[in-house]
């Protein structure tokens, strides 16, 4: 079986569970970190080791940016996700659009990253990026003295960046309170930052994840965190020193592994190396107060984050979950496999203050309303949350035709899971829903279905 999704293994998922799901896995590589590691990697003329790189489009999406501008980027081992960056202190001006595919990651930090490099350059992305917002980047940049421009006003990509017609000049600082919490957009302005004369500060209303503050530190840039408010020295790209990279598994991929592990009767999951910095652990802090078994083994620190080995065993899930804005950043990626847990709960999920979702790679909210509609859920949905009533005889009826993914790989995954839990807590109802296009899931998790399929024999 391919490490690809395909349409193929996607049907190879069984439809027969007796055993739920069994066994061991390996986390695949943080997303997050795995971007940040290339990008970081590509700012220093050393070459950098990466090892547990994501092998994925969004990861790959970025890659090829860089490589555009000038870095080297080779794999040495695929089986380990070793690869080496060799980098550049000025990058070259792109003789193309840098394409970054399906990644908000890829486009918002390498925006912060074009402006500090001042080179002529566009991004784009496909027709999901291109309707997320770019203009939460675009202003706090331009107090900084960036100047991109983007379609529609500003606010959407294709996004130019024009360089400055002093290009020795440093950029400005700024002092940036920041109106949402989105670790993208504070990146951004700390990655321009690094190429300011002057001190930049960030103020998050609510932590959001720390990957790169924790990163720039390991390179040797002078940068504080106190509570919310992260402070970067003036100049600090002269001083970032080259840090080879060891990537924790993604929590969010982990994330649909735990939920499916919790649900199934009989099943008994080690999720191995899962990362689990304290601003991603929201779903298992979540699916543990509404009674999950779920346990850590082997807590250790790797590459500079906290990670651990991930015990689920399956448990009924009881009692009403209360999730508000504090609680959001945490799991801002696991709110659509949230709602799978929440439909087999015995009580209500609620949750509010999660209006980010309408602005993922799709609006999450209103994409699982539609597709758990079609399964015969009825949810109650607000602008910022929803309620759902669960209920641990839940009974998906056959959709008509096939669902659809919304171009998002989590409405991908989270619909699969549920498709497998129902096969496991039904068998006389057992089916396999079609998905409009299964192959989303290689944005972040290319070897889902095969996973899920050897930990089902
Ligand atoms: C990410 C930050 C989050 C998250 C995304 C990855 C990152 O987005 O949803 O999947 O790598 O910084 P926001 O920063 O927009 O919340």
């Amino acid at each position: 079986m391919s490490m690809i999704a395909t349409t193929e293994n996607h049907s190879l998922l069984p439809t027969v569970l007796p055993n739920g799901l069994q066994g061991e896995v390996l986390i695949p590589g943080d997303k997050s970190i795995s971007h940040r590691s290339l990008m970081f990697g590509s700012l220093v003329e050393t070459p950098v080791e990466v090892v547990g790189l994501l092998p994925s489009a969004d990861v790959f999406s970025t890659r090829d940016c860089l490589r555009q501008l000038g870095a080297s980027i080779t794999c040495q081992d695929e089986a380990t996700g070793r690869w080496l960056v060799t980098g550049k202190r000025q990058w070259q001006t792109p003789t193309d659009v840098l394409n970054c595919g399906n990644s908000g990651t890829t486009i918002r930090l390498m925006m912060g990253l074009v402006a500090g490099q001042n080179i002529y350059a566009v991004m784009s992305g496909d027709s999901s990026l291109n309707k997320r917002p770019m203009g939460r980047v675009i202003e706090p940049l331009a107090q900084l003295g960036v100047e991109w421009k983007g379609r529609e006003n500003n606010r959407l990509a294709p996004v130019v960046h024009l360089p400055r017609l002093e290009a020795k000049k440093a950029l400005g600082g700024v002092h940036y309170t920041m109106p949402i919490a989105s670790a993208q957009v504070k990146s951004a302005i700390l990655l321009a930052g690094l190429y300011s004369g002057e001190t930049v500060t960030v103020v998050e209303p609510l932590p959001s994840r720390d990957h790169t503050e924790r990163m720039l530190s390991a390179m040797g840039a002078n940068l504080t965190v106190e509570g919310t408010t992260i402070t970067l020295a003036p100049n600090q790209a002269q001083h970032l020193k080259p840090c080879d990279w060891l990537v924790p598994g993604d929590p969010s991929s982990a994330a649909f592994l735990m939920v499916a592990g919790a649900l199934m009767p009989q099943s008994n999951l080690l999720l191995k190396n899962v990362g689990l910095n304290p601003n991603r652990t929201g779903l298992l802090l979540a699916l543990q107060a509404i009674g999950a078994d779920i346990t850590l083994e082997n807590e250790r620190i790797v590459g500079g984050e906290p990670v651990g080995d991930v015990r689920v065993r399956y448990r009924e899930l009881t009692g009403n979950l209360t999730l508000q804005a504090t609680d959001i950043p945490a799991l801002v990626d696991e709110i659509p496999i949230l709602m799978v847990a929440g439909l087999y709960l015995q009580g209500t999920l609620h949750v509010s203050g999660a209006e980010e979702l309408r602005k993922k790679e799709s609006d999450r909210l209103l994409a699982m309303q539609t597709e758990l509609g079609k399964l015969g859920v009825t949810m109650q949905l607000f602008e910022d949350g929803f309620t759902l009533e669960g209920n641990p005889e839940f009974v998906a009826n056959s959709p008509e035709s096939s669902l659809a993914t919304w171009h998002d790989h989590r409405i991908a995954m989270a619909l699969t899971v549920l498709n497998l839990v129902q096969n496991a807590r039904h068998p006389k109802e057992s089916a396999v829903w079609a998905l409009e296009d299964p192959t989303i899931v290689n944005v972040s998790f290319p070897s889902f279905f095969e996973t899920l399929a050897g930990l089902a024999e």
